[in-house]
């Protein structure tokens, strides 16, 4: 099973775990708990399921036209980004930055956890480094 790490968009570390193989980055977000957004369900219509991958980009599923398509409407797009939702596991450890797009999606998809943040000082986060290590 490969190994998953996802950082936020400030290059924190967000969650880690396993994954199995065949599943894309946006299930495998969810089911490591990671705030990764995704407005149109997973459909490849949306791109707020970007990421950039920090390492194993080469062992993820190809990447289709109509991914391709859609991550043109992306912001910050990287020769690294991906959707979350077309990108697939392999057997192979992979790592990936959720985008600052994807994680205020996902606060916006969770208004009682956006709430929760905004009252505890976290949401909306300070400027820091755009980077994961
Ligand atoms: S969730 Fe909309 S394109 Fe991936």
């Amino acid at each position: 099973m490969p190994r998953v790490t996802i950082y936020n968009p400030r290059g924190e570390l967000e969650a880690e775990g396993e994954a199995e193989p065949g599943m894309n980055l946006l299930e495998t977000s969810v089911k490591l708990g990671a705030r990764h957004g995704s407005a149109c369900g997973g459909v490849c219509s949306c791109s707020t399921c970007h990421v950039w991958i920090k390492k194993g980009v080469a062992s993820l599923a190809e990447q289709e036209d109509a991914e391709a398509d859609i991550l043109d409407r992306a912001f910050d797009v990287k020769p690294s980004s991906r959707l979350g939702c077309q990108a697939h596991l392999s057997n192979v450890d992979v790592a990936y930055q959720i985008t600052e797009e994807s994680e205020r999606t996902w606060y916006d998809e969770h208004p009682k956890e956006r709430h929760e943040a905004e009252a505890a000082g976290i949401w909306p986060p300070p400027a820091g480094p755009k980077s994961a290590p």
